[in-house]
């Protein structure tokens, strides 16, 4: 503790501001657990994250459910290192789970253009699970260019390039325990 006062938080200074805190994202995801639990009790759903930056919502979202759930992960993404979406899915690490018959939840970080889930939703639906929902900690709707919203949605986001809670800016800033907008200074460097 001593030493980590004397340690410049990198990530911090590069926050313009907060757009939701740890305490709003604390309460809203055990909502959505108790939503899910409440749905799904006795249907052993499988929840399917999407890699990476699902991982803390993922955490925070299991751990508030209380019925028997699956675990798997998939890496998938219509996005290369930029910030604009491809409109092309690329499944990286597919789960190896049968989901035929299955009750299933996509989750995931931000749903942006909705290429990404919008391709991945059809291509997961052609394994014929029982039921396919989609649970979201972000739903920018400024930019969406496919007909696909979440069935689950932790907040409505400004149509601002956002970091935090699992989302990422050239693979940092995961690891900030709050969703915030950077300066334009960090895009500008780039
Ligand atoms: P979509 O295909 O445009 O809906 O993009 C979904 C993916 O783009 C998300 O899973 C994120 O990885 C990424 N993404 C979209 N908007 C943002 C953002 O504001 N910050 C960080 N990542 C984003
Ligand atoms: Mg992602």
């Amino acid at each position: 503790m001593v030493f980590s006062a004397m340690v410049e938080n990198e990530l911090e200074k590069d926050v313009a501001y907060v757009l939701f805190t740890e305490e709003q994202i604390k309460a809203r995801v055990k909502e959505i657990a108790d939503q899910i639990n409440e749905e799904y009790a006795g249907k052993d759903p499988l929840i399917l994250g999407i890699l990476k930056g699902v991982y803390p919502f993922y955490a925070d979202l299991m751990r508030g459910l209380i019925i028997h759930a699956e675990t798997d992960f998939l890496i998938a993404s219509s996005y290369g290192n930029g910030t604009v979406s491809t409109g092309v899915l690329k499944i990286k690490k597919d789960t190896d789970i049968d989901l035929k018959g299955r009750h299933v939840i996509i989750v995931e970080d931000i749903i942006d253009s909705g290429n990404t889930l919008y391709l991945l939703k059809n291509e997961l639906l052609k394994r014929e699970p029982a039921s396919l929902k989609i649970a979201t900690l972000l739903n920018k709707t400024a930019r969406r260019e496919r007909p696909i919203d979440g069935d689950y949605i932790g907040f409505d986001c400004c149509d601002e390039f956002v970091v935090g809670y699992g989302l990422d800016y050239a693979g940092k800033y995961r690891n900030l325990p709050y969703v915030g907008v950077l300066k334009e200074k960090v895009y500008k460097l780039n």
